[in-house]
């Protein structure tokens, strides 16, 4: 296994281009089944999650070709309906296969996926909705079965779900007459979505709200070209380790609007932060400003910037306060932050930071992607050489991390254990 050596305290300085959105095309991918047809896909970031959904298309019978950040993606001849046990475990994200295998072939077999590294992370939503659209759904050796076909309804989200929203409108979008969600999520990867599928020939209305109709249709376009959006979650990655190590950087494809909250939150950190259409220009400033900061569903600050804020946090000006409102036990970073020296105690969903702690380097381990993250942005920050070890985490979200960090002026390589 693979870890990553980082000599801390180099500033970064320079520009990075961000990658395409994981979290938008792993749903996209999983849409092209819906129809059969001929996709072509850009700015495709090459991580361990895309690869393993090409794994998955390929099992359910899609042709595949990727090649520096091109995806085709053919589903003229899929012929199973049946994501296997083996795949869906590495990734929970395969779990959005279960709306368009229903929509394809009326029947569907997804493993179900497990727990994850903070908690058990159910899919009662995404299974509810859909037997609300009509469907039988049983679970047999660990297999969700889900068959009929399926009939518009009113759907409402007792919390906004990502994932469920996600499914169920790829389920909708060929059901007979209207659907309706509520509390549906409002995320931009679920915007991306509803786009690449009305490209397809769905008809989605309220895109962008947490509200949205979908009247089914059965008239598809066969021959699709999609640029799939910038990551916002690896810009804010970015942004904050330029904080942490007061450097000078400009974000290159990158769309600020999906930023708004993680940049007013940094610039009341002291950091200055210009924006451009598609450019972020951030300069850090040599005191870092304790923020208290708390998770939610978009608009609200992203969960999964969590980690990463609170490694910054470590090194403000005094003491700060964080509240994990989407997963509550999502702290597995913590244990590993303190063996840089960081003071931080947890209460319930609330991680209680000294601030002002003076981080050293340290053998530390991953745990998911996201608090993999959080230590890379510890250790570019802590005096001395750092080992992160487990850092397949990372792979399956971050695009050439280390090479982007070096061009930036970090001291970061890889080594083999
Ligand atoms: C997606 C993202 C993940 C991000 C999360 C929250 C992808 C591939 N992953 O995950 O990076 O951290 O959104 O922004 O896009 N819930 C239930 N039952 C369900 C589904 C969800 O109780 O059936 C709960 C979850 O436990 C959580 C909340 O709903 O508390 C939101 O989770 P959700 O938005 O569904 O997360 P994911 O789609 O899994």
């Amino acid at each position: 296994m693979d870890k990553l050596i980082i000599n801390g305290g180099k500033r970064l300085i320079g520009e990075v281009s961000v990658s395409g959105a994981k979290n938008a095309v792993l749903p996209i991918m999983a849409a092209t089944i819906i129809n059969p047809g001929q996709y072509q896909l850009s700015n495709v970031p090459e991580l361990r999650d895309t690869l393993t959904m090409m794994k998955l298309l390929k099992t359910i019978g899609a042709k595949i070709v990727f090649n520096n950040n091109k995806l085709s993606i053919d589903t003229r001849f899929c012929n199973s309906y049946v994501a296997p046990y083996e795949l869906v475990k590495t990734m929970r994200a395969s779990f959005y296969l279960l709306g368009p295998l229903m929509s394809r072939f009326q029947c569907a077999h997804v493993s179900l996926p497990g727990g994850c590294a903070w908690g058990p992370r159910p899919v009662d939503f995404h299974i509810q909705a859909l037997k609300k659209l009509g469907a039988n759904v049983k679970l047999e050796n660990g297999m969700i079965i889900t068959e009929g076909k399926l009939k518009g309804n009113d759907i409402a989200f007792e919390i906004s779900s990502v994932g469920a929203t996600g499914n169920t409108i790829m389920a909708a979008v060929k059901a007979e007459g209207l659907t309706k969600i509520t509390n549906a999520a409002r995320e931009p990867e679920i915007d991306s979505l509803c786009d690449f599928l009305i490209k397809m020939g769905a008809k989605i209305k309220g895109i962008g709200t947490s509200e949205l109709m979908i009247e089914g249709t059965e008239e598809f376009n066969s021959d699709i070209d999609y640029n799939i959006i910038p990551d916002r979650i690896e810009a804010g990655t970015f942004l904050i380790a330029t904080c942490i190590t007061n450097g000078d950087v400009i974000l290159n494809n990158v769309n600020p609007k999906h930023l708004t909250i993680v940049i007013d939150y940094l610039k009341k950190t002291g950091m200055s932060i210009n924006v451009d259409k598609n450019t972020i220009h951030a300069s850090g400033n040599r005191r870092i400003k304790p923020i208290n900061m708390d998770t939610d569903a978009y608009p609200a600050f992203p969960t999964d910037l969590q980690a990463q804020w609170m490694a910054l946090m470590t090194k403000a000006d005094g003491p700060s306060v964080i509240t994990e409102n989407i997963y509550e036990d999502r702290f597995t970073h913590i244990a590993e932050l303190r063996r840089f020296g960081a003071r931080i105690h947890l209460k319930k969903n609330m991680a209680l930071l000294n601030g002002s702690d003076k981080l050293k380097a340290a053998p530390v381990m991953s745990t998911d992607i996201r608090a993999s993250a959080s230590l890379i942005i510890a250790a570019l920050s802590a005096k001395g050489k750092s080992a992160i070890s487990r850092v397949y985490h990372i792979d399956r979200g971050y695009e050439n991390i280390e090479q982007k960090l070096s061009k930036l002026g970090a001291d970061i390589h890889r080594e083999e254990d």
